[in-house]
């Protein structure tokens, strides 16, 4: 990883992180908009984007401009609660004007090897995206790009079938899918993400480090995820 292209911000706790998240999406969009005409976004699964998505989806944005994509998804029935795209859809799809065809879920039901081939041929049609969002897990996963697991650089979007984090069976970009945008925005919060973090900052190669390695990478952390020296943002 190039040192210059990772933003390490350490804000003071999780609603801090949300905040600086929706502004820098907020931020990313209107010049991506400004430049191209278009904001093509990857969102996040898990818990932590979720205070983020609410926060952007009482923004006075134009969505129209806005595309919608997943960074991973679990092989769950498309209504079930613990599916990436229900939480998307709660905390902001459901919120915003989007157009129909600008929201690209992860077939995920279909079953992981059919729906990972099914979205590479989407992105095909995407990539570069203007900004990916990722969460950090515990082991330092992302996505769902698990440790001990052999990652293909050159690989778009990837089924995922023995995932330590329930469901096994996933759908997840790979390595030259999320490294495909202009930029990268990872949000991590609490302590439990402060070992993760610092196997990051000292060289290990866990997945999110696989990931964040040549592209422009902001990560926002709180205190509580801080594992050490880190530039404080008020
Ligand atoms: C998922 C996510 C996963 C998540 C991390 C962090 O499907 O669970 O894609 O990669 O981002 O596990 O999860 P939290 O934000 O809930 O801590």
């Amino acid at each position: 990883m190039n040192p210059a292209l990772l933003e390490w911000r350490v804000l003071a706790d999780a609603d801090a992180v949300a905040l600086a998240a929706a502004r820098l999406i907020i931020q990313a969009a209107a010049e991506s908009i400004e430049q191209r005409g278009r904001f093509r976004l990857v969102l996040a699964g898990g818990r932590t984007p979720e205070a983020a998505y609410r926060l952007l989806a009482h923004q006075a944005i134009d969505w129209t401009r806005w595309e919608c994509y997943f960074g991973d998804e679990r092989c769950l029935p498309v209504d079930h609660a613990e599916r990436n795209s229900q939480m998307v859809e709660r905390a902001l799809l459901s919120q915003i004007p989007l157009a129909p065809g600008e929201v690209h879920p992860i077939a995920a039901e279909r079953g992981a090897e059919e729906a990972a081939a099914a979205y590479a041929r989407i992105i095909a049609a995407a990539v570069p995206f203007d900004l990916v969002l990722l969460g950090v897990g515990e082991d330092g996963h992302t996505a769902s790009l698990f440790p001990g697991r052999p990652l293909d650089p050159e690989a778009w979007v990837i089924p995922v079938h023995d995932a330590p984090k329930p469901p096994p069976e996933r759908v997840s970009l790979g390595l030259r899918g999320l490294q495909s945008s202009r930029h990268l925005l990872v949000l991590a919060t609490g302590a439990g993400k402060r070992e993760a973090l610092r196997g990051w900052r000292a060289g290990a190669a866990l997945p999110i480090a696989q990931v964040c390695r040549d592209q422009r990478v902001t990560l926002l952390l709180d205190e509580a995820a801080n594992p050490g020296t880190g530039t404080a943002v008020s």
